[in-house]
């Protein structure tokens, strides 16, 4: 039967949120790591790119860690380098909260054509600010928020990473690169509580989430 790796990037500084290393902080009493790799505990593999300088925490059997690279996208190539799924999961350390039933939905989806990704519909007016000052809006129903997991033929994607360093493309995801290498990407809906913790104020709103999340 088909084999799962779930490639983990966690290697990010957490700038913005200005906590130190994102993927070690806690919500509801765990870390945002802690809550990936529980939700994970089912899959064959999980592979974790860690901050250089980070000590890897205590995880179960199924985990190994590595080192990460400068960016997002050479922590997941990292990643990739020795994984072996026939299907791989890429998923941010930074969405502590994932769906199951989204889950399900991408593994149909790339079953059938091997590259599937969750989206959620844009709820605010997007525009496109011009020095400053208000710009053209854009049409917001032709617009989708991409999340993570992204699931791939673990194959295709070590193709469109391939791709990816040889035209020196960098991308905020997999599924960019896929698409640059010709190949159609499938989209399943998400799920909005699959947000990425990103500034301060998302750390309130996890918490929230956090007391009622069914383990
Ligand atoms: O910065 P951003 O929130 O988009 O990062 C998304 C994910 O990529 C995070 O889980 C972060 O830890 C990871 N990342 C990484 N290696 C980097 C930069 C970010 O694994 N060099």
């Amino acid at each position: 039967s088909t084999t799962v790796s779930v490639l983990v990037p966690a290697a990010g500084q957490g700038t913005r949120l200005g906590r130190g290393p994102k993927a070690f902080v806690r919500v509801g009493g765990r870390t945002l790591l802690e809550w990936v790799l529980e939700a994970f505990a089912w899959a064959d593999e999980v592979r974790v790119a860690l901050p250089p300088e980070a000590e890897p925490p205590a995880a179960p059997a199924n985990v190994r860690f590595l080192e990460g690279g400068e960016e997002r996208q050479e922590s997941v190539a990292r990643l990739l380098q020795g994984a072996r799924g026939d299907v791989v999961l890429v998923h941010d350390a930074a969405r502590p909260f994932v769906v199951p039933a989204v889950v399900d939905r991408l593994l149909q989806a790339v079953a059938a054509g091997g590259a599937a990704v969750p989206v959620v519909p844009v709820p605010d007016t997007l525009i496109e600010p011009e020095e400053g000052r208000y710009g053209p809006a854009l049409d917001r129903g032709r617009y989708a928020l991409v999340q993570t997991p992204q699931a791939f033929f673990r194959e295709l994607l070590a193709e469109a990473h391939q791709l990816a360093r040889a035209r020196g493309l960098l991308a905020t995801d997999e599924a960019q690169l896929v698409r640059a290498l010709g190949y159609p990407v499938e989209l399943v809906p998400g799920d909005r509580r699959m947000f990425k913790v990103t500034f301060p104020e998302d750390l309130a709103l996890a918490e929230a989430l956090a007391r009622t999340w069914d383990r």
